[in-house]
């Protein structure tokens, strides 16, 4: 039987009624001091539970893993508290939610640091760029990333921990699972792509070297919270904020392969052409090939994003391209999405110049069909 974008599916320990997935956006707007979500935040998720599964925002597992301002953290009591009430009023809905959990790596500021040190990373190589710090009054501006340090063994031991104990939060915040970030240029990504990972020691160099940080976490938080209730979020051949892999068939593919050994919730992963948030149609040619790669080698439940629409969504669940799709602008702009999906209704536009920081407007004032 053909499947389409309303035909149920399980995913870990959840059925869900049909494969319209919330992707994580970013909107830089938790409660100050302390990051911490705020009754707003909770009013936007609980808008959207109507999500097959909403994936959150990122969110930073540790201070060294922010980059940027007003980004939510699940590191602290007050963190797990807010994240609580979003997690109840999405589910008060008979919604699904996933946190997403971020380490930045190098791209931050010491204004976001612990102590005001530098951020850390694979290798000491500034990403070109700037990132949205705060300045001296708390106000957002525009910062230049400076050159990392050098993780030690060590600290990558503390990561991996920190991973850890953010996923066991998230689950007592009331969270269905968790999606580790693993691709747009953060921490894991730098670790895996060879552009910025140099390493000579036993997390460098080789694909199983580059690829072991992202697998010890994920042992880690499987162990943690039940491999059931884990996802992982990859961006093969991204070239966001510098990145970019020597053989990203083989990276990728052995990394997927890998996955295989957990039987996670799903595997996420963005499609390669989305450069930014446009689809480039001639990008790299190897990036379809990859995708049938990956979804050839990953035997779970595999979820796609990046551009997709109504039609290119059922043709991607039609001819198992993908499993379920994540939409992102669109469920900034349709609180409603999956309903104006199945009815075939217009979508309302995305107001991209409210989607990072501010307030209400832009943010949970998208009107609904009545
Ligand atoms: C994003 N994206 C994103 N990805 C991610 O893994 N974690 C995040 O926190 C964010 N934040 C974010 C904020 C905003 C405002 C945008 C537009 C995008 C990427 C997002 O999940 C998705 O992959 C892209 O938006 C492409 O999908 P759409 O928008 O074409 O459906």
């Amino acid at each position: 039987m053909t499947k389409h974008l309303f035909t149920p599916i399980k995913l870990g320990r959840l059925s869900l009624d049909h494969r319209v997935a919330m992707a994580p956006l970013t909107r830089s707007r938790a409660g100050q001091p302390g990051n911490v979500p705020t009754d707003m935040n909770v009013e936007y998720y609980r808008q959207r539970a109507s999500a097959a599964l909403i994936v959150s925002e990122a969110t930073q597992i540790s201070q060294q893993g922010q980059g940027y301002a007003w980004t939510p953290g699940i590191h602290t009591e007050e963190q797990i508290e807010g994240w609580r009430a979003v997690s109840n009023a999405v589910h008060e809905e008979g919604g699904r939610i996933f946190l997403q959990l971020w380490h930045v790596g190098r791209v931050s500021h010491p204004v976001f640091q612990p102590g005001g040190g530098l951020p850390v990373a694979p290798t000491a190589m500034p990403v070109p760029g700037k990132t949205f710090i705060l300045d001296e009054n708390g106000n957002g501006a525009w910062g230049d990333v400076p050159v990392p340090q050098e993780l030690t063994v060590e600290g990558i031991r503390e990561i991996v921990a920190d991973y850890r104990r953010a996923a066991r939060n998230a689950m007592a915040a009331g969270m269905d699972g968790i999606e580790i970030h693993a691709g747009n240029g953060y921490l894991l990504d730098q670790f895996i792509n060879s552009s910025s990972n140099h390493r000579r020691d036993s997390y460098g160099g080789s694909i199983e070297n580059r690829a072991r940080l992202l697998l010890e976490v994920v042992a880690a938080v499987s162990e943690e919270v039940g491999s059931q209730n884990v996802a992982v979020r990859l961006t093969p051949m991204g070239r966001f904020m510098g990145m970019g892999d020597e053989a990203p068939e083989a990276t990728f593919g052995y990394i997927v392969r890998k996955l295989n050994d957990y039987a996670l919730a799903y595997l996420h992963l963005v499609e390669p052409a989305m450069v930014g948030v446009v689809k480039d149609e001639n990008f790299d040619p190897r990036w379809d090939a990859i995708m049938k790669l990956l979804r050839d080698a990953y035997t779970g439940v595999l979820m796609l994003a990046g551009g997709y629409d109504r039609d290119t969504a059922e043709q991607a669940i039609a001819s198992g391209r993908a499993d379920i799709v994540a939409f992102g602008r669109p469920f900034i702009a349709n609180p409603d999405l999956p309903a104006r999906l199945r009815d075939g209704h217009p979508l309302n536009p995305a107001d991209t110049s409210s989607f990072f920081g501010g307030d209400a407007t832009g943010y949970i004032d998208y009107p609904a069909l009545s």
